[in-house]
């Protein structure tokens, strides 16, 4: 990928795709392609095709996707396989018939079995179900990453698939009723640290480990796999940096100032105890994560203050 490729970034307005766009743009990539949801409906093949017709873009980068919580997953399994099929397949053939030279699909890590070893390798994809609560999702994910995988082996087309570890970054989603774990946390430790709340209880037992990447991260590296890999495995992109809940309601309480105390609630499902991507394949082609978690969750805190106060703390 040379510096005035032309690249597509589907699904650029969104938590991951909007990142990519930093990341490019900070990385001296200035021929990007961007097309709204308004402008450009992925579901429409007849609109894909006559946009791949006149862009011909080099280069895709494919962050479009109906991303929803457990919640939204479990309601709508249908639509989740549905959307996300009908986007995938109509961005990644369409884009192999306009001979697109690299294409970078998204996966992400729940299409790994529910009863995967830890920490998961990409040669576990498809050795057992995923979790039914986003089951609909995953199965459309991984058929998504398996037809790049189908188009390298038969045709050798230069179509690559990253399983990304669980993201958070700028332009996350702080609705109570749709955000995810660190967003979630820095709202209501936000809200207890105003309403001067002496405690605040976490669900589960706080022992269950996760690993987070930031998005500015995850773009890195699949600026990084665009540039240096080319095969018919999916590659895992994380930190490899593990915490437990508690240890991170912790990081938030710091970075939140908060100054009460932290009740675990173990009558709470903890959900899987551990999830952590092997990321010694991106590793050994040579990408290490560059931010460590506390940096990205306070750069993460700064931009919702930004947003939501003028950037100013309000007591
Ligand atoms: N967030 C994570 O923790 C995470 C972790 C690993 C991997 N990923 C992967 O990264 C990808 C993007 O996730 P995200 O969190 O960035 O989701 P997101 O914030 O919801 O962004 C999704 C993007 O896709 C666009 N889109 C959806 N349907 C479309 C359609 N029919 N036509 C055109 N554009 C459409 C959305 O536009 P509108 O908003 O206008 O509809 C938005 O720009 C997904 O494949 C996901 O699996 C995410």
């Amino acid at each position: 990928m040379d510096k005035n490729s032309k690249i597509y970034v589907a699904g650029h307005t969104g938590l991951v795709g909007s990142a990519f766009v930093r990341q490019l743009k900070s990385q001296g990539y200035t021929n990007l392609v961007l097309r709204t949801h308004q402008e450009l409906d992925l579901l429409r093949q007849d609109e894909v095709e006559c946009f791949f017709e006149k862009e011909k873009p080099d280069v895709v980068i494919d962050a479009a996707a109906l991303v929803g919580g457990i919640k939204a997953n479990s309601m709508a399994p249908a639509d989740f396989f549905y959307v996300n099929m009908q986007i995938e397949q109509n961005l990644i053939w369409t884009a192999f018939k306009n001979k697109v030279k690299k294409f970078l699909f998204l996966g992400s890590a729940c299409m790994y079995p529910k009863e995967c070893s830890q920490p998961m390798k990409e040669d576990e994809l498809l050795t057992g179900l995923p979790e039914i609560t986003n089951e609909g999702y995953a199965l459309a994910k991984v058929c998504g990453s398996r037809l790049c995988s189908y188009l390298y082996k038969q045709y050798g087309a230069d179509f690559i698939s990253a399983i990304p570890a669980n993201a958070y970054g700028i332009g996350d989603n702080f609705d109570p009723e749709h955000s995810h774990v660190i967003p979630a946390l820095l709202v209501k430790y936000t809200k207890a640290r105003k309403n001067g709340d002496p405690s605040i209880t976490l669900w589960g037992t706080g022992k269950a480990l996760r690993e987070f990447i930031d998005t500015d991260d995850m773009a890195d590296a699949g600026i990084f796999l665009l540039n240096n890999y080319s095969g018919y495995e999916p590659v895992n992109i994380g930190t490899g940096e593990e915490i437990s809940i508690m240890e991170l309601s912790k990081m938030i309480k710091k970075i939140t100032g908060y100054q009460g105390d932290i009740v675990t609630d173990p009558s709470k499902p903890d959900g899987m105890m551990r999830r952590l991507c092997d990321n010694s394949k991106i590793n050994s082609l040579g990408w290490k994560s560059k931010i460590k978690l506390e940096d990205g969750i306070t750069k993460l805190y700064k931009w919702y203050l930004e947003q939501t106060q003028g950037g100013k703390d309000n007591e």
